[in-house]
């Protein structure tokens, strides 16, 4: 059997598409976009029909997009620059409790280390945020909120405009972080009404390393760099011109396969949902069966340690990831499950299975035929299961 890959969550091999299309920019194109001579105007202009392109597939303005290294570097941008931009004033932060680290912890920085208050937005057993908790929550007081759009862990969707309508009823900035939900479902800066949207290209087949972050007209942020003058000052340093041209390439793809992958996902995950939850006991299903990026399916197997089930799938040449973060040995479970009311020993237990393109039922068949044996096996060895069967 050739290997299972069910961790597109965590990164996508780049489309053949993309590679083509970068590989002239790492040779015969290999100019410095701010040169002012033809060898870098040649580089510039590709860099500026990308622009063109991403800002289209979220329709903005290209003059509102700015180039990264990826979703972490444009989550800092806007978490970081927006609170130092205006902490003379608005010394209070809102995140989502189920935000990815890389808004987390530059917010817990702030909150640690600068003197800011943070508020977490809570979330219902779904992964849902609700508007009016965060309308209870926004003060005129408050730089910014900032919610993602879909989850890493789960794949629940928020719906995102009345969120950033709370946060503008008080004055409030409001950033999404799109990483996991652009390519894969709609995505439109204005529809939002988001004032700063980041992405990432390798969860959609793009390049490892590159990115962008949506920052609507007038808005203005503290730089994070000093250097340079590219990208208006606001991320200096020379431009990654391939790999942006394959982030552009990407999203095209993505723009013209989203449905019918969207249709062919969503049912092979609903066969796949259901087949676990069928054949194994103790198993429930994490997160939202209708409000979800349908290609990312959490499971809990209660009484595991979920780390040991991806250790054991992988030597039957599966590949998935666990929501859990081991740090010093100690095995925490993932924030977002618990902040879902998922209780620890669950949380413990639970793996996320993402799902792509190249994602068969056959594929997910023969994780079938080894699952159930698997988890059973890893039950036998558990205190945690052995003590808590009826
Ligand atoms: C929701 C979310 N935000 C941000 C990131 C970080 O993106 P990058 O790997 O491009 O830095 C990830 C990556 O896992 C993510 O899932």
């Amino acid at each position: 059997m050739e290997p299972v890959y069910l961790d597109h969550n965590a990164t996508t091999p780049a489309a053949p598409e993309v590679i083509e299309a970068m590989v002239p920019y790492l040779g015969e194109l290999f100019g410095n976009a701010s040169s002012v001579h033809a060898i870098g105007r040649d580089a510039k202009v590709a860099l500026e029909n990308a622009r063109e392109q991403i800002a289209q597939f979220i329709n903005c303005d290209p003059s509102e997009l700015y180039f990264t290294s990826g979703g972490t570097e444009s989550d800092n941008i806007a978490v970081l620059g927006a609170a130092y931009r205006y902490r003379r004033t608005k010394n209070h932060l809102i995140i989502g409790a189920t935000e990815h680290h890389a808004v987390l912890e530059p917010a817990e920085h702030l909150a640690h280390s600068e003197g800011f208050k943070l508020d977490i937005l809570p979330v219902d057993k779904e992964g849902q945020a609700s508007a009016s908790k965060l309308a209870e929550l926004v003060t005129d007081k408050t730089a910014l909120v900032s919610i993602m759009h879909a989850n890493n862990e789960t794949g629940s969707i928020q719906e995102i405009a009345p969120l950033a309508e709370a946060a503008h009823e008080k004055g409030s900035l409001f950033h999404t972080d799109a990483v996991q939900s652009i390519g894969k479902i709609k995505v439109d800066v204005k529809e939002m009404k988001v004032d700063m949207l980041s992405l990432t290209g390798h969860k959609i087949y793009g390049p490892k390393g590159t990115g962008a972050l949506f920052i609507r007209q007038g808005i203005k942020l503290s730089p994070l760099f000093y250097g340079g003058s590219h990208e208006k000052k606001r991320r200096p340093g020379t431009e990654n011109v391939p790999g942006v041209v394959g982030l552009a390439k990407a999203l095209e793809i993505a723009g013209q396969q989203r449905e019918a992958d969207y249709k062919r996902l969503n049912e092979l995950a609903g066969y796949f949902i259901d087949k676990m939850l069928g054949l194994i006991p103790d198993t429930s299903f994490n997160g939202s069966r209708t409000r979800r990026v349908p290609q990312t399916v959490n499971m809990s197997f209660r009484g595991v340690e979920g780390e040991s089930v991806v250790l054991a799938l992988d030597l039957k040449n599966i590949a998935c990831s666990s929501g859990s973060a081991c740090t010093s040995g100690v095995t925490a479970p993932s924030h977002v499950l618990t902040a879902m009311g998922v209780d620890n020993i669950d949380a413990q237990g639970a793996i996320r299975f993402s799902m792509g393109r190249v994602t068969t039922k056959e594929q997910l068949d023969y994780v079938l035929s080894v699952l159930p044996e698997t988890i059973e096996r890893l039950r036998e060895m558990s205190p945690v299961y052995q003590q808590q069967k009826p």
